[in-house]
């Protein structure tokens, strides 16, 4: 294990692009950032009955999200107890069991061995209830978004939350029958390291001027609309000690680019519900990370998560969620929305993919690898504003990102709970 106090100066706003490209420390970053942390599965609303199942990662672990006999929500690792196959290799879909398709194991929603061709071929001190799916030990929901750990102690899920449990209710809570999702889960593939993404969600309004200005225009409501009009000049930055982040403009007007959408909400209630702060400036648009790899959008409806897959590659995995009380008319109009903005061909999406491969293809460079990168922007303007919960500082401010990579750089510098064993 290598420690990374100099590779990440997040009090001095310099970082090491070794962080981005070097293979061992991707490796210590699957043990000690992926394996203790709560990281994002699945929506609550992909199991509606026993036997419903979600396959994804954990890191790059393969998990099986299914719902028991119970109907309690439950993840496994989806790696036989034989010779280590996955015994389910569908995206998603419904069963009554996990069976291998190598030799046959067949396990059961609760995750117990349930079926062993030849059986009597094993010596009498097997024992199938030693060897059924290994689970992950803690599973729970917020507002309809579930996630797990392996870690065997943690903090629960709503405490690892903070204060950004206030931030993610603009998009989660607009009324009690909360959220779901609409159409698939888009995933592709993008060269790049997943903290660039991840990092942007949390911290980066800066960009949203340039990289984005074209498509801004366009989304104008004139479809031309002069600079001066789409630039966004106000706006906070949510920065929390647990490295999860959110950044907002302030619209005092309710702003929402989706217009049906904008026009079927009810801000009144929503003001009464949430809060006039909260209606103002997390709800009308915004980006968001929760540590480590799951991001939002809250006026696309957009949530994803940044699967890494080696140091130099990522998945993107997307769903598009709606207020469960939407009428099919307004679902689909921000359905829509979403995939020609943050879908896989949209035009934000191809802007911000853009930038991300740019800057991983070049920074495994003898040369470029060793000139850090500034992440100083908005230094000192940390504080409480009387208006939004916890830390923030200016729209325009890298503070979220140095809280992001200095809670990383706690996570690489402390051992894990495994590290015992092994
Ligand atoms: Fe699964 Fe053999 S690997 S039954």
């Amino acid at each position: 294990n290598v420690d990374v106090s100099g590779l990440v100066d997040s009090e001095g706003g310099l970082l090491d692009r070794a962080i981005f490209t070097d293979e061992d420390l991707y490796k210590q970053e699957l043990r000690r950032v992926f394996a203790p942390s709560w990281l994002f599965l699945a929506h609550t609303d992909q199991f509606r009955r026993p036997g419903d199942f979600f396959t994804t990662y954990m890191g790059e672990d393969p998990i099986i999200v299914t719902m028991d006999k119970s109907r309690r929500i439950r993840a496994y690792l989806n790696s036989c107890r034989h010779r280590g196959a996955r015994v389910c290799r569908a995206d998603f879909g419904a069963t009554r069991n996990f069976t291998c398709t190598y030799h046959g194991w067949a396990y059961d929603l609760e995750g117990a061995l349930v079926s062993v061709p030849n059986k009597d071929g094993y010596p009498e001190s097997f024992d199938a209830k030693d060897w059924g799916l290994v689970e992950v030990p803690h599973v729970e929901t917020y507002h309809g978004l579930i996630f797990g750990t392996w870690n065997p102690a943690p903090l629960s899920l709503r405490e690892s939350l903070g204060d950004m449990a206030w931030y993610m209710d603009a998009m989660l809570d607009h009324d009690d029958e909360g959220t779901v999702v609409v159409g698939g889960v888009h995933k592709w593939v993008l060269e790049g390291n997943w903290k660039l993404s991840a990092e942007q969600f949390a911290t980066d309004w800066y960009h949203v001027n340039m990289s984005h200005a074209s498509a801004l225009t366009v989304l104008s409501p004139s479809g031309k609309a002069p600079r001066d009009e789409i630039v966004h000049r106000t706006g906070r930055q949510y920065v929390d000690p647990r490295g999860h982040g959110a950044g907002f403009p302030v619209h005092p007007k309710n702003r929402f680019d989706a217009r049906t959408v904008h026009e079927w909400m009810d801000y009144d209630a929503l003001r009464e519900r949430l809060g006039d702060a909260r209606v103002e400036g997390p709800l009308t648009t915004g980006h968001a990370t929760v540590f480590p790899n799951f991001s939002y959008l809250p006026v696309n409806g957009s949530i994803r998560i940044w699967h890494p897959k080696g140091p130099d590659a990522m998945e993107v995995w997307a769903w598009t969620i709606v207020d469960k009380s939407m009428p099919d008319e307004v679902r689909e109009a921000q359905r829509l929305y979403n995939l020609r903005t943050f879908g896989p061909s949209g035009i934000f999406e191809q802007d911000d993919g853009e930038n991300w491969s740019e800057v991983q293809a070049i920074s495994r460079g003898f040369i470029t690898n060793g000139v850090a990168l500034n992440y100083q922007m908005g230094m000192g303007s940390e504080r409480e504003d009387g208006r939004h919960p916890g830390t923030t500082s200016e729209l325009y401010s890298d503070a979220a990102g140095r809280a992001f990579y200095g809670h990383w750089r706690d996570l690489m510098n402390t051992p894990a709970w495994h590290e015992e064993k092994r």
